[in-house]
């Protein structure tokens, strides 16, 4: 049975949500799912905005077929050729065989490279700056190379305001029904897991997405359509200002992440002692993560939101233990940049995570290294205690 929502007159949310999946791009665990969005314009001509994931696809053409009402589809813009979007071009050209793909020269060689396999003859290539008039609507093809792909546009609609941001703005999480923003308390519910989306996905690419927003027309906009995730429709600059933090690797908060490789207590035993230490002396908003415990994406994502991090670390076959170190090569892979960092080393008889740990976050940019180490030798000390004591105070001096 169709499920689908308005978004204006005639835009049609025709996507759907994937509770089954665990883990996106087979990796990033989705405990609340994902939603797959699809819009379709019913104008003049009819315009499909990007199709959706197999696994939602009899959903999808169920919702299509039901808007479309017994029209043809004469067109179907690809903003992104990712397979979670992209994945029915086939189906769809076989379905309505008059359709003509509009996307550009980038795209359409990755589709091929993927191998779907389209006629050149229903391609219509676009570049940055070019219109397409529908009918009523006329809209506008942008660039947006690298959020996250390279072939990656977004399309404006100057008649409505509605910018088809492809996986801009997007979340992770299932819509349940609720599509827009105003429909949801997306500060509550979805900021954790928009940013967890954000900085995993696209993280990495903080200029090209400074890059689109000096380009987009934001007062122009009055919908913001992604891939993923809720609709907005109001409170942009509410999300504006998330993106332009996140983008510029700007922490949302003053905070301490302290995350901690312990394997049998005394580490853990250090990272709980510094936490209460801070705690004491007024620095509340505290976190700690079992490195064990949390998966990589949670972390990289509080990453971005607080402003310090203490990487507590026991040596393991003389090197960082492999959790945290994949934690910070991760890091590195995402350009993290611009936090002020602190280590805490443990090692029974030869404590080398320490310097490995500095040396990694070395090779990152604008990391403030505070000189302020703790170490251990297997446990808590009082001299142990002593320096912790000396860099919460330098923590807290850095916070002025
Ligand atoms: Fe949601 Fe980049 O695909």
């Amino acid at each position: 049975m169709h499920n689908v929502r308005k978004v204006t007159d005639d835009l049609y949310w025709i996507g759907g949500d994937d509770h089954r999946l665990h883990l996106f791009e087979n990796i990033h665990p989705i405990p609340r799912g994902v939603s797959y969005n699809s819009y379709l314009l019913m104008d003049k001509k009819t315009v499909l905005f990007d199709t959706v994931d197999w696994a939602i696809g009899r959903q999808f053409l169920e919702n299509l077929e039901y808007v479309l009402n017994g029209k043809k589809l004469d067109y179907m813009v690809i903003n992104h050729m990712e397979p979670d979007h992209a994945a029915m071009i086939e189906e769809i050209l076989l379905r309505y065989p008059d359709v003509r793909i509009i996307s550009n020269e980038k795209a359409f060689y990755l589709m091929n490279q993927f191998g779907y396999h389209i006629h050149p003859e229903k391609c219509e290539t676009v570049v940055e700056g070019d219109t397409k008039s529908f009918g009523k609507h006329k809209v506008v093809f942008v660039a947006a190379p690298m959020v996250h792909w390279p072939e990656a546009m977004v399309t404006f609609d100057t008649t409505n305001g509605v910018l088809f941001s492809a996986d801009a703005f997007g979340s992770f999480g299932a819509l349940d029904g609720r599509l827009f923003n105003d429909e949801v308390n997306f500060d509550r519910d979805w900021l954790d897991d928009a940013r967890r989306y954000y900085t995993n996905i696209v993280g990495k690419y903080g200029p090209h997405v400074q890059f689109l927003l000096k380009k987009a027309p934001v007062d122009q906009i009055k919908f913001i359509c992604p891939l993923h995730g809720p609709v907005w429709r109001n409170d942009f600059a509410y999300l504006l200002d998330k993106y332009n933090k996140w983008s510029k690797y700007i922490p949302e908060e003053k905070g301490v992440m302290i995350v901690y490789a312990s394997m049998y207590g005394n580490t853990e035993n250090a990272a709980s002692i510094l936490a209460r230490k801070l705690v004491e002396k007024g620095m509340t908003n505290v976190h700690m993560y079992d490195v064990s415990k949390f998966d990589v994406s949670y972390l990289i994502s509080d990453t971005f939101r607080y402003s310090h991090i203490v990487f507590a670390s026991v040596t393991y076959n003389l090197g960082i233990y492999p959790k945290m170190h994949n934690y910070l090569m991760d890091m590195k892979a995402l350009n993290l940049q611009k936090r002020t960092v602190m280590i805490m080393e443990n090692g029974s008889w030869a404590c080398k995570s320490g310097e490995l740990m500095t040396k990694c976050l070395e090779d990152m940019k604008d990391m403030n290294i505070l000189n302020e180490k703790v170490t251990l030798t297997s446990s808590v000390t009082e001299g142990t205690e002593f320096e912790m004591d000396t860099m919460v105070d330098a923590i807290l001096d850095s916070m002025k």
